[in-house]
């Protein structure tokens, strides 16, 4: 099995370049911020919940983006790996996939870290607004916001998967094609070993 963290502040590109890992190496892609948009769409009490968080620029409580995690790694089971997505962003949440992961019998394979300079993301993130209809890319405020949260909350992750020797960084300047070269590269020297 091939297990992906794909790592990064937002704006960084997780959701870009996913769409091309999973394609290129058979993998399922599970993406919490996804999910939970659907869930708003579908406006279900998880969804409204989340809403709050998401539209502030706040993390959703670990056990919500925990279940729905679960939920998806057993409908999956036969699967040949997954992308992880946006998830894990707290160190509880890290802990519990490593946890989770044993059950389906295969650990973190890597964690691929996407480095975008600070301006780059809020540029990225501000473009997408104009078009994407997403509440959390509207304003300025939000978006420096989430990147404060990725900052206080999530960097902590990167140790996590630093101390288990599994923690690659990518240079995510530069074009999409140019990207997932690079992103190629170290995924098939894990393979590879
Ligand atoms: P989530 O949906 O995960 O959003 P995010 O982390 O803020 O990241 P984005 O999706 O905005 O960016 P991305 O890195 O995927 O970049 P993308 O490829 O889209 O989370 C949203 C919210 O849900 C969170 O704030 C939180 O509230 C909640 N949540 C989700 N998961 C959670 C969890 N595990 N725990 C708790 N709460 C959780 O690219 C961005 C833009 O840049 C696009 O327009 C794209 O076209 C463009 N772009 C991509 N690559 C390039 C490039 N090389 N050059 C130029 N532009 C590019
Ligand atoms: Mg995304």
């Amino acid at each position: 099995m091939l297990n992906i963290v794909l790592f990064g502040p937002p704006g960084a590109g997780k959701g870009t370049q996913s769409q091309y890992i999973i394609e290129k190496y058979n993998l399922i892609h599970l993406a919490t911020g996804d999910m939970l948009r659907a869930e708003i769409s579908e406006k279900t009490q998880m969804g409204l919940e989340a809403k709050k968080f998401i539209d502030k620029g706040q993390l959703v409580p670990d056990e919500t983006v925990i279940g729905m995690i679960a939920h998806k790694l057993e409908k999956h089971s036969n699967a040949s790996g997954f992308v992880f997505d946006g998830f894990p962003r707290t160190t509880v949440q890290a802990a519990k996939l490593d946890e989770m992961l044993q059950k389906h019998g295969a650990p973190i394979s890597l964690m691929i870290s996407l480095e975008v300079g600070k301006d780059e993301l809020i540029a990225r993130l501000l473009n997408r607004g104009k078009i994407s209809g997403r509440t959390d890319d509207q304003s300025e405020s939000t978006i420096r916001r989430r990147l404060e949260v990725y900052n206080t909350e999530t960097l902590p992750v990167m140790d996590y998967y630093k101390k288990q020797g599994k923690y690659r960084e990518i240079y995510g300047m530069g074009t999409i094609e140019e990207i997932f070269q690079r992103i190629c590269k170290v995924i098939d020297e894990t393979k590879g070993k």
